[in-house]
């Protein structure tokens, strides 16, 4: 509300100009999603060799991080489906991951803890663009996504259920999936990285589900 003088009322402030567009978002999610594919693979990979390097067990987190890694890699493919980028995004995309995951493996040997943390924070702002997109198509400013399909690709790797296929099912997917890496990530930062386990570890998830099923809880221990 502003004030206005001369009619000496209050009036509705103008919302700003919307500025992101369609192919804004998708650019946008095309390079997020590229840096997001870095850091499970590189701490995946270094926990591998670690664990080669020291002839010990890695306590179940391995599968967990390449996981993550493949499920951004999945979000990166699915708006592949939708776009096609030219050479400058490609060339972002290179220098992007030469720089991050450069910067992310060294900081990764120097303490892995604070790393995960960073993930942590990190997903949380994904959460938050993926909101920003969610709240823009739901308030009619998308409306070249108001009735568009998801990518096959999409819809098979979450097995979306038939009428809940559309590009709002498939961002609050996305959206879900960012906040499981949050979670994921926050959790990770608060352990032990050398002796204790991956609470995620499918094992541990079939013990958590076969626990909530004989309490009669639903567990949410799936896909992300
Ligand atoms: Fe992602
Ligand atoms: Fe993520």
């Amino acid at each position: 509300m502003s004030p206005d003088i001369t009619l000496g009322q209050r009036t509705q402030t103008p919302p700003p100009n919307h500025l992101m567009t369609e192919e804004k978002w998708i650019t946008r999610f095309i390079f997020l999603e590229s840096v997001a594919g870095v850091p499970g693979m590189v701490a995946g990979m270094l926990r591998h060799l670690k664990s080669i390097r020291r002839m010990r067990r890695d306590n179940g987190w391995i599968e967990t991080l390449l996981e993550e890694a493949y499920n951004e890699r999945m979000h990166l493919l699915t708006f592949l489906k939708l776009a096609e980028p030219g050479p400058t995004m490609r060339l972002m995309v290179l220098g992007a991951q030469w720089v991050f995951f450069s910067g992310f493996s060294l900081a990764y040997l120097i303490s892995p803890q604070i790393c995960h943390r960073f993930v942590g924070y990190l997903e949380e702002e994904a959460v938050i663009t993926y909101s920003k997109a969610i709240h823009d198509l739901e308030n009619g400013h998308l409306p070249g996504w108001k009735s568009l399909q998801a990518p096959e690709m999409a819809i098979k790797y979450w097995q979306m259920p038939e009428g809940q296929r559309c590009m709002h099912s498939l961002l609050l997917y996305l959206r879900a999936g960012e906040a499981k890496h949050r979670d994921v990530n926050h959790a990770l930062g608060n352990l032990d990285q050398n002796t204790d386990p991956n609470p995620f570890a499918a094992g541990v998830r079939v013990q958590v589900q076969s626990v909530a099923r004989s309490a009669g809880v639903a567990s949410n221990a799936g896909k992300w």
